[in-house]
């Protein structure tokens, strides 16, 4: 008996770790050893939705007019720090970012790292860790180079998307996914989330209508 629990104890840590996991299961994800994984819950000609876990992050605000300005500032600091602590590289890199910034009007952009499995567990220097909660989002995956008005055009396209069907989300802000570095110039994969509020949407409103009556 002392046996199955201490087996059941290990299987729930393994569970709640395996959302950072190997980068084989996911076809976008050729950088890295290890990226965050999710469950895809549907997919529609516009979008898919997934449902990420809770996992641990180091992330770093940075102040700035420009998008393109502040993702530079900002993976130069989180890379410096994962450097001097030997914490490896994951994929995505996220940046958080208000809608209600205009260009040129200053924001905030709050750029994270995953933190990989072996350091979700026990934090380096926890004053510089953020959890994400788990979070259902909107995702819309778009190749090429990803900047200020590649992200904000697809953005806006995939709010779009969603206000056509009814769906729910916060419209504040959206982050802007990337898959690859700077140096990888053929196959990049990028992405913009909205995260979503209420029950995901999936499909057009009149398929939900009838489904509701059904
Ligand atoms: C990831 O999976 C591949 C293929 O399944 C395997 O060869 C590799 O050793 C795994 N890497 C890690 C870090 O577990
Ligand atoms: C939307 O996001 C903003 C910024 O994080 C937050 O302040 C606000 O409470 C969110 N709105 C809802 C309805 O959750």
């Amino acid at each position: 008996r002392i046996y199955l629990s201490g087996l059941v104890g290990f299987l729930l840590v393994f569970t709640a770790e395996a959302r950072v996991g190997n980068s084989s299961e996911l076809n976008v994800c050729t950088e890295t050893e290890q990226c965050l994984l999710f469950d895809l819950i549907c997919k529609t000609d516009d979008y898919e939705v997934r449902h990420y876990d809770s996992v641990n992050w180091v992330s770093t605000d940075e102040k700035s007019w420009s998008m393109d300005y502040a993702s530079i500032k900002a993976f130069r600091r989180l890379f410096g720090y994962i450097k001097r602590n030997n914490i490896k590289m994951t994929a995505p890199v996220t940046l958080k970012l208000s809608d209600k910034t205009s260009f040129f009007r200053t924001g905030i952009y709050t750029m994270s790292f995953l933190l990989p499995v072996e350091h979700q567990q026990s934090p380096i220097q926890p004053t510089d860790e953020k959890v994400f909660p788990d979070m259902k989002v909107y995702v819309r995956s778009y190749g090429g180079w990803m900047m200020s008005w590649t992200d904000r055009s697809q953005a806006k396209t995939l709010s779009s998307a969603l206000d056509s069907v009814g769906a729910e989300y916060n419209g504040s802000f959206h982050y802007a996914v990337g898959y690859n570095s700077p140096m990888t110039l053929f196959k990049r994969h990028n992405e913009v989330w909205y995260v979503v509020q209420d029950e995901p949407v999936c499909g057009s409103s009149e398929e939900r209508d009838m489904s509701h009556i059904s």
